[in-house]
């Protein structure tokens, strides 16, 4: 444990933040509360030059009405910019942490984004009320339990010509979590397979991180 909670802090002094709301993200079940805390490090502008937030959502090709779901979104990094990108649409911004839940219901009703909704998601069902054209998982992938039975019933919650679209950091990456909790591209692209999805793309103009999108077969 005290070996975890030094690895966390070692990957947090290294983007530049206090290690004093480190976590421990090679576990599945470590929390995300104090939301506003967190904000400061997932909504960081230094972000922007690696995360790439625009070229990323361009590489979704969404439609001004699309429904989307960020699933994992923290304190709405994507969300935020998902809504704006849709205006005539509908944004979920599901977390299974309550206190981030929270956060993203006030942060979307103090900037007026009447098109962002927070959803109170489980370890198992993303419980989205509808279904999407598009699901985004963003440094998510590592942290979801049963993989297998989650994204084959996710299956059923796309549109026709739905994607699910992975971002998470590659071994590689001088940031993120400790290297024991990353998974590889060729781990995510087999493990979609087994749960039904064919790689459709995978755009390379992240630096840290690999980008895979899915269709259902
Ligand atoms: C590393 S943060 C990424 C936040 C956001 N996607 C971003 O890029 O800024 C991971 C988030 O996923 C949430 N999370 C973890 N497991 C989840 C699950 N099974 N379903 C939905 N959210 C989950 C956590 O509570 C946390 O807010």
């Amino acid at each position: 444990m005290l070996r975890s909670l030094l690895a966390a802090c070692m990957v947090l002094v290294a983007l530049g933040h206090s290690p004093a709301f480190a976590q421990t993200p090679h576990r599945h079940d470590h929390g995300f509360s104090g939301a506003e805390q967190w904000a400061r490090h997932f909504d960081d502008p230094a972000r922007d030059a690696w995360q790439r937030p625009h070229q990323v959502i361009q590489a979704l090709a969404l439609a001004p009405n699309a429904a989307v779901a960020d699933i994992g979104a923290g304190t709405g990094y994507f969300a935020v910019r998902l809504a704006h990108m849709t205006p005539q649409g509908r944004v979920y911004a599901v977390d299974t942490e309550p206190d981030m839940v929270r956060y993203l219901a006030e942060r979307a009703k103090r900037e007026g984004l009447a098109n962002l909704i927070a959803v109170a998601g489980t370890p198992r069902d993303p419980r989205l009320p509808e279904k999407v054209d598009r699901v985004l998982f963003v440094d998510v992938y590592h942290h979801i339990g049963d993989r297998e039975p989650y994204f084959r019933a996710l299956r059923e919650r796309l549109k026709p010509g739905g994607e699910v679209a992975i971002i998470d950091f590659t071994r590689a990456s001088p940031i993120g979590p400790p290297v024991s909790a990353r998974v590889t591209p060729e781990q995510v692209r087999d493990e979609m397979q087994r749960a039904g999805y064919a790689l459709v793309r995978s755009p390379d103009f992240l630096p840290n991180q690999f980008f895979l999108v899915f269709r259902a077969q």
